[in-house]
């Protein structure tokens, strides 16, 4: 998109860290906001904040795990503000653990919000996107863990992982569709994600604090979130696929590509293959 002024961004988890942030550079820049969030308070206090400084704003509360919902949120947005530009699958919930000791309902969570929850998204607005023909705009907030399997966080790994894959496969699908599609992979921001077990539903175990090993550490040294939906925006108006907030983190993708080609290498010896005809079929 080259230009957002007047267009309209659904912002899903807008009400707290880096969706906040995308809020506030996005407004800044002139666009409308709709926040959806589980936490109806902050999100309400997002949209105060936003209207004091003169911006059009107005929020949701959504479940991004109720397919429903979305639907239906995606209808409230069109009824206020017209059109949806740009959608921002920010919402996200982090929990510890390895993957074959982690709770199985820790598992269920991280997958419903982290994955699910991007799904709902796409399947609620990406068609209304396509259909006004004004173009416009999906980020997929994904992670660092979700190009590098960092240890100690196996289902919040998959969870991003996953949202990699889809969002890789909508780059290669929507070339020339006027959807432009951005991945963000944040690095560490100082945001409220440690305490994500305050939104865990019943079904899942509750807002229990202090479960061990089901929370990760401190973000508090990290990237201040704001500086995040400046980067955001900048993308948006570049139309920049791959969105990277800490570039020292460089060497953690050069590292998986070392180890991956390495996988190569030993295939090109591994007597199992040698003369096998195969397709080579694949297109990117
Ligand atoms: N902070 C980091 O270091 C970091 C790093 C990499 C990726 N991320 C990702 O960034 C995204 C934003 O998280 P953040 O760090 O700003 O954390 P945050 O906790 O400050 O914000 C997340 C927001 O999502 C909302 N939310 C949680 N569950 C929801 C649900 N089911 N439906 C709707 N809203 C829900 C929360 O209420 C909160 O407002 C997440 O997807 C997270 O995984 C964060």
């Amino acid at each position: 998109m080259k230009d957002v002024k007047g267009k309209v961004a659904f912002i899903t988890g807008g009400a707290s860290g880096m969706g906040l942030g995308m809020a506030r550079a996005f407004s800044d820049a002139g666009m409308k906001i709709m926040i959806a969030d589980i936490e109806a308070g902050p999100a309400q206090r997002a949209v105060d904040e936003l209207k004091a400084r003169g911006h059009d704003a107005a929020c949701l509360q959504v479940d991004v795990t109720n397919l429903e919902a979305m639907q239906a949120a995606a209808k409230k947005t069109v009824g206020h503000f017209g059109k949806v530009h740009v959608l921002c699958n920010n919402a996200g919930i982090a929990v510890g653990g390895k993957s074959e000791t982690a709770s199985m309902r820790n598992w269920h969570w991280v997958m419903d919000v982290n994955l699910w929850g991007v799904v709902h998204g796409l399947q609620a607005f990406v068609p209304l996107i396509l259909a006004h023909g004004e173009g416009g705009h999906v980020v997929n907030t994904a992670s660092m863990a979700g190009i590098y399997g960092v240890r100690g966080t196996g289902p919040y790994n998959a969870s991003k992982f996953a949202v990699v894959g889809m969002t890789e496969t909508m780059m290669a699908e929507h070339r020339k569709s006027g959807l432009g599609v951005s991945l963000l992979c944040p690095g560490v921001v100082n945001t409220n994600l440690s305490s994500s077990v305050r939104n865990r539903p019943e079904q899942y175990g509750g807002a229990v604090t202090g479960e061990k090993g089901a929370t990760i550490g401190s973000l508090a040294a990290g990237l201040n979130p704001d500086i995040v939906g400046k980067l955001v925006l900048e993308a948006i108006l570049d139309d920049q696929p791959y969105i990277f907030t800490d570039p020292a983190l460089r060497n953690l993708v050069e590292l998986r590509n070392k180890r991956l080609m390495a996988g190569y290498d030993w295939a090109d010896k591994a007597k199992a293959l040698e003369g096998a005809v195969q397709s080579s079929a694949v297109s990117g």
